[in-house]
C-alpha cells in the first residue's frame, strides 16, 4: 500500500481544522495539536483509503487491458427518473443482470416477471436451480425422457434436471422454434409480446459461443428476435464466463453486488470506474439499473406470494 507523506496528511489536516471551525486560511495548527485534535489520524486514514482505492483502479484498468478489452471511456450519468422496471424497454431491446450468488437476482426476475402478466406480456422461464419453484405459474420438469416438450407461454421450465450441455441444447432448440414462430405470426400482421427469462446465461451462452457455427440458433435468436416481439432477460452470476455480445446487446442492466477481478474487470467495460468500484459492497436486493449512459441505485423488495395473492 502506498503511505501518504507527511506534508499530505498536514495539508488535509488543517483544512478539516478550517473547515470545522470556521476559522481563516491563516491560521494553522501545529503537528502536535492536529494530532491532539485527532484531525492528523482522520485525514491520514481517509488518505490511504483515497490511495488504495486509487491503486485497486489503476490495477484493474492494467487487468482490463492486459485481457484485451478496450476500455471505452464510458460517460455515466446518475438519473433518478430512470424506471425500476421498464419493461416497455426490455421488450425492445433485452435485458442483461449481473451479480454474485445470492446477491438477489432471481428475487429481481420475479418482480420483473409480475410486473410483466401484468402488463400482458408473455413469457417463460429456464430455471436450472429449482429458485421458481413455488413461484404461481405452471411448471415442466424437463428430463432425458421428454427433451422435445411443446413450447408452452407463462410456463416455468425446470431444467436442473439437464447437464449443462442437455439444457444448451434444450433451450437453443426451443427458443429457435419460438423465433420460427414469432416471425410467422408476424408475417400474418399479429405482433407478439413475448419474454424469455434465462438463468445462469453463462451456461447456455458462454464467452465467445455467439460466433461460432454450433451456437448459430442462439445467436440469431439474440440478435433477431426483437424485431418480432420475442426479448429476453439473461442473469449471470459469473459475468466472467458469458458471451460478451449478450451483453452489449442488452438495452437495460441490473448490476448486483459483484466480485473477484476478472468479473469487475468486465463490469469495467460498461460502468465508469467508480460505479465499478462501488459494485463490491452493495447489499443483497441492492443494484444499479443502467440504461443507456444513465444509472440509478435501485433498493427492490423482497417478492412473496403471500403479496401476489393479496393483489
Ligand atoms: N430485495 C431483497 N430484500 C430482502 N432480501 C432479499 C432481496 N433479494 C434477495 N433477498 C434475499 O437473498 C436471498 C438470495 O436472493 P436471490 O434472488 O435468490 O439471489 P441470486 O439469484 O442472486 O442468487 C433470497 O432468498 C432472499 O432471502
Ligand atoms: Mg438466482
Amino acid at each position: 500500500m502506498v503511505t501518504p507523506t507527511r506534508e499530505q496528511i498536514r495539508e488535509l489536516a488543517q483544512q478539516k481544522e478550517r473547515e470545522e471551525n470556521g476559522s481563516l486560511p491563516s491560521i494553522t495548527c501545529t503537528d502536535s495539536e492536529l494530532k491532539e485534535n485527532g484531525s492528523w489520524f482522520e485525514s491520514r486514514d481517509q488518505l490511504m483509503s483515497d490511495q488504495a482505492t486509487q491503486a485497486t483502479l489503476a490495477y484493474l484498468e492494467q487487468q482490463a487491458y492486459d485481457l484485451g478489452f478496450e476500455l471505452v471511456k464510458r460517460k455515466i450519468d446518475y438519473a433518478e427518473d430512470l424506471e425500476d422496471f421498464p419493461l416497455e424497454d426490455i421488450l425492445k431491446y433485452a435485458c442483461f443482470v449481473a451479480g454474485g450468488r445470492g446477491s438477489g437476482k432471481t428475487n429481481l426476475l420475479k418482480l420483473l416477471v409480475m410486473e410483466a402478466l401484468k402488463r400482458k406480456i408473455e413469457l417463460k422461464v429456464f430455471d436450472p436451480s429449482l429458485a421458481w419453484k413455488r413461484f404461481p405459474l405452471p411448471k415442466i420438469r424437463v428430463t432425458k425422457e421428454n427433451l422435445e416438450v411443446a413450447s408452452q407461454w407463462n410456463t416455468i421450465y425446470d431444467i436442473s434436471r439437464l447437464g449443462v450441455l442437455e439444457a444448451r441444447n434444450f433451450v437453443m432448440h426451443m427458443l429457435s422454434e419460438d423465433l420460427t414462430e414469432a416471425i410467422a405470426a408476424t408475417d400474418i400482421g399479429m405482433k407478439p409480446k413475448c419474454l424469455v427469462v434465462i438463468e445462469e446465461a453463462q451456461n447456455i451462452i458462454p464467452s465467445h459461443s455467439l460466433r461460432s457455427m454450433k451456437f448459430l440458433e442462439i445467436s440469431r435468436f439474440i440478435t433477431q428476435s426483437r424485431n418480432f416481439g420475442l426479448s429476453f432477460i439473461a442473469s449471470t452470476q459469473r459475468l466472467a464466463s458469458v458471451d460478451i455480445n449478450l451483453i452489449e446487446i442488452s438495452g437495460v442492466r441490473y448490476w448486483f453486488k459483484l466480485e473477484g477481478h476478472r468479473n469487475l474487470v468486465k463490469a469495467r467495460y460498461w460502468l465508469d470506474k467508480f460505479t465499478t468500484w462501488r459494485l463490491r459492497d452493495l447489499e443483497v436486493g441492492t443494484c444499479y439499473i443502467q440504461q443507456g449512459s444513465r444509472i440509478k441505485l435501485l433498493r427492490l423488495p423482497l417478492f412473496t406470494i403471500e403479496k401476489v395473492v393479496a393483489q
